[in-house]
């Protein structure tokens, strides 16, 4: 499915004109596509036919409340980094028991309350955690279900800033490490290892590292069984990779197709090959496959320059509404609502922001705009308002959800009250 396309020389989002959308609401702004949310989640859950399994959003990628309450309809459960997530995923409607809890710096009373609300599994990232958890769980006489985050040392090949299964990287623990810390927990009367989690980054576009991953994990969950856990679990993590440059070419009536490049019944029935010997039941953790297509960041053109030989266009948008091209030189494709017959032109498209690292694209090829002309800026649903900041006292942008021809305000525009008062 491709919730953009262009009908004649307009830019629609499912049966909405991304222009009419700009009059009525100012920008900048977010916009979603209910269909291809509900498109994405759906073929995951298809490529796992009979076998058990959880897809466990990861909430940071896009934490909107009602793209949450919408995946949590659809049986998604929920990847969760903090005590902030875990509010909102249980707040959406996600049961504790399809709740898993990761991150290298878990505070003691976040873990408590994943204790006590009785979460799926809390991710050991290391062996001092480890004893962290255990103490909480005595202290509190609960017994802790917790899952070991293997680094397995695979490399990825993408951006280093999101690479997290090398050995050197922060995240988890060596496949030795665990070992001893499935002994460990044998004889632990608070903690029950119920799973192995892993997740070696993202933006993964090869199936080769996350079929290492899958027989590294299916090998380590034999020895943790026949240690004698009850192991529940295997979670392989997120990290499925999108062609961000695929997104939507500027043809009249172009469709472009469905920009994951990873396609998910390719990749589930390799890791169900891997796992099944195990009989635990199976978790992913998307994010970015889940929302990223399914958003557009639409901006207005405040000014053009030239700065020697360098075309600039200058919009409303900047770094605090997508900070991915200024930390990971990430690319966006960048499309005008309207097309008009007129020529291109090559020229930097940056933010207001007082940064020099506030850009969206560098000579990039683009059709002549004007001021008060809007552009979409493509594949934005992931990392893009979850990662927004008031960075220069700016209000946060407001999120619309569309469906066929309906559009709800699904977040407000912040407003300067609402700045001031935080
Ligand atoms: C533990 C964990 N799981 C899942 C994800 C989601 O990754 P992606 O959005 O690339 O699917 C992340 C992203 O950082 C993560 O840290």
């Amino acid at each position: 499915m491709q919730c953009l396309h262009y009908d004649k020389t307009t830019l629609y989002m499912e049966n909405v004109a991304l222009s009419e959308l700009a009059n009525e609401f100012g920008t900048p702004l977010y916009a979603y596509s209910f269909k291809q949310l509900i498109s994405n989640y759906k073929r995951f859950d298809d490529a796992f036919g009979d076998y058990p399994h959880t897809i466990c959003y990861a909430l940071k990628a896009n934490s909107n409340p009602t793209i949450l309450r919408m995946l949590a309809k659809s049986g998604a459960g929920a990847d969760v980094v903090s005590g902030g997530e875990l509010f909102f995923a249980l707040e959406s409607g996600i049961k504790p028991e399809k709740i898993v809890f990761a991150g290298v710096g878990k505070r003691d009373i976040d873990i408590e309350a994943a204790i006590k609300i009785g979460i799926r599994g809390i991710n050991v990232e290391s062996e001092m955690e480890y004893e962290v958890i255990s103490d909480i769980a005595s202290r509190l006489n609960r017994v802790a279900p917790v899952s070991l985050r293997i680094n397995p040392d695979i490399d990825i090949h993408g951006h280093p800033y999101i690479a997290t299964g090398r050995h050197g990287d922060k995240f988890g623990i060596t496949t030795d490490a665990a070992l001893t810390l499935i002994d460990r927990i044998k004889s632990d009367d608070y903690c029950d290892l119920v799973g192995l989690h892993a997740h070696i980054g993202s933006q993964i576009k090869e199936i080769k590292p996350y079929e290492s991953l899958a027989s590294t994990m299916a090998s380590l969950a034999k020895k943790a069984i026949d240690t004698g856990h009850r192991l529940e679990y295997i979670d392989l993590g997120g990290g499925f990779g999108l062609d961000y440059e695929r997104a939507l070419t500027v043809d009249i009536n172009a469709k472009g197709d469905d920009d994951l490049s990873l396609d998910p019944s390719e990749v589930i029935p390799k890791f169900i090959d891997a796992v099944k010997d195990t009989g635990v039941h199976l978790m992913i953790e998307p994010g970015r496959a889940l929302v990223a297509n399914a958003g557009v960041l639409i901006t207005e053109v405040l000014y053009l320059k030239k700065t020697g030989e360098t075309n600039i266009i200058i919009v409303d948008a900047g770094m605090t509404e997508l900070i991915r091209p200024s930390l990971y030189s990430a690319y966006h494709g960048i499309v005008p609502l309207e097309i008009r017959d007129a020529d291109t032109m090559v020229a930097d498209v940056v933010g207001p922001i007082c940064e020099s690292g506030d850009f969206f694209a560098r000579e990039r090829e683009i059709q002549h705009v004007g001021r008060g002309d809007c552009l979409a800026v493509l594949t934005t649903g992931a990392y893009g308002y979850s990662l927004a900041s008031n960075y220069n006292a700016r209000p946060k942008s407001i999120e619309l959800l569309v469906r066929g021809q309906r559009v709800k305000v699904i977040r407000e525009r912040q407003s300067l009250e609402d700045l001031w008062n935080e």
